[in-house]
């Protein structure tokens, strides 16, 4: 099995929803001190990766990957040296097979001379996305994928850096017989997969933006079975910061993704994102649920007429519970404490995530939430703290 190198989900940026193939030093820089600067990556967001079309057209003599000179004129080592000396990761996008899915060189029997490249370029994390990957036995040919992928994972691992390995295979057998199958064997693999659709991009509207958000959520939750602790199944990136979203929707989006232990990776232009989408992604108490150190996947519990409620165990015996209206108009969701996986009759503390506000209960969960919204709830056994009201929120000092 690969080595368990982010035994929590992974956190950070990356270039693709919001910049595609329009990636260059200077956006990719500017991003990586906004997560400075923003106190991002103090709370985890410290891996940027360079996603699809940094590379020039064709290898070179010697059969190296070469960075496009005009988008990356100072090279990848440079990048990854600035990035380093801000305190973040450096990621790096490549593809399994002849070509990437932008039409760039693939890494396909190029694995121990690409990977030894991005260790000697600092790099800490690789994407491997899978277009253009040969399939003799026809288009759903999973052991043709399990070939480069192994070899890449293998290559990896011989390269002498520690470089978190994420896998794109499984986004390639959505819907068919071997989708669980390619995601067992990306776990043994890697360190997270995508499976399912590439979440929508920066320029597409917000209603968009909502359906894909919901469609990957709506993959991603019944695959609690197929994630293990440090094996991460992937839903793609937080479009928090986007134009087109409503608040609501920014913070449902992150509270779904914290409690399906999913990789927190903003995509978005981060230089330019309001204080909301810079507080939801950056709530400290939403990341410690994404990031808690059992890494159990949470499940839907109860579901009904637009909604669901999901719960999540955590260390020390606390769950996370969110009650989450994916419907158009506000509603009250309730869910009994057994139903949600807590002691019957015993008496529990409720603390909003986002509002701050406790409340004790000894039988129900429950919330007025409008639409498309998340309330989200870290319910902890006993109760020796005093109640407390909600806290006004103003976007700038929620963290
Ligand atoms: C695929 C991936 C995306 C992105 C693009 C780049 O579509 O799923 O996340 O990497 O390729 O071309």
């Amino acid at each position: 099995q690969y080595p368990g190198y982010a035994p929590t989900p992974p956190m950070g940026w990356n270039d693709w929803s919001y910049y595609q193939c329009g990636e260059n030093e200077q956006n990719v820089l500017a991003n990586a001190r906004a997560l400075v600067s923003s106190g991002l990556a103090a709370k985890g967001y410290d891996t940027v990766t360079i996603d699809d079309c940094w590379m020039a057209a064709d290898r070179d003599s010697a059969g190296n990957l070469v960075p496009d000179p005009t988008t990356f004129p100072d090279g990848m080592a440079y990048v990854g040296r600035r990035l380093h000396s801000m305190g973040l990761k450096f990621g790096i996008y490549e593809d399994a097979g002849t070509s990437t899915c932008g039409g760039y060189p693939g890494s396909e029997d190029h694995w121990t001379q690409d990977a030894d490249l991005f260790a000697s370029w600092g790099v800490d994390y690789v994407k491997l996305d899978g277009c253009n990957v040969p399939t003799p036995a026809g288009e759903n040919d999973e052991q043709a994928y399990h070939a480069t992928y192994a070899a890449m994972s293998q290559a990896l691992l011989h390269s002498g850096r520690k470089m978190v390995f994420s896998i794109s295979a499984p986004a390639y057998f959505e819907g068919t017989s071997a989708w669980d199958s390619v995601i067992g064997w990306s776990a043994q693999l890697g360190n997270l997969w995508r499976e399912g659709d590439d979440i929508a991009l920066g320029q597409e509207s917000g209603a968009a933006k909502w359906s894909s958000i919901m469609d990957n959520y709506g993959y991603n939750v019944g695959l609690a079975d197929l994630q293990a602790p440090g094996r991460w199944n992937d839903p793609d990136f937080l479009l928090a910061g986007d134009s087109g979203l409503s608040q609501d929707e920014i913070q449902s989006q992150v509270s779904l993704w914290a409690m399906m232990a999913a990789p927190l990776i903003s995509s978005t232009d981060l230089t330019k994102a309001s204080a909301g989408a810079l507080a939801a992604l950056g709530n400290k108490d939403v990341i410690a649920v994404d990031q808690d150190p059992l890494g159990l996947q949470g499940r839907i519990v109860a579901q009904g007429a637009g909604y669901d409620v999901l719960s999540k165990p955590l260390t020390g015996g606390d769950r996370a519970v969110a009650l989450f209206n994916s419907s158009d108009s506000a509603q009250t969701v309730t869910v009994s404490a057994a139903t949600a996986g807590l002691a019957e009759g015993s008496s529990f503390e409720l603390e909003n995530l986002v509002t701050k506000a406790v409340t004790q209960t000894t039988g129900t969960i429950s919330a007025d939430v409008p639409p498309h919204a998340t309330v989200i709830y870290r319910v902890s056994p006993g109760g020796d703290r005093k109640v407390q009201p909600a806290t006004a929120i103003t976007w700038q000092d929620v963290s």
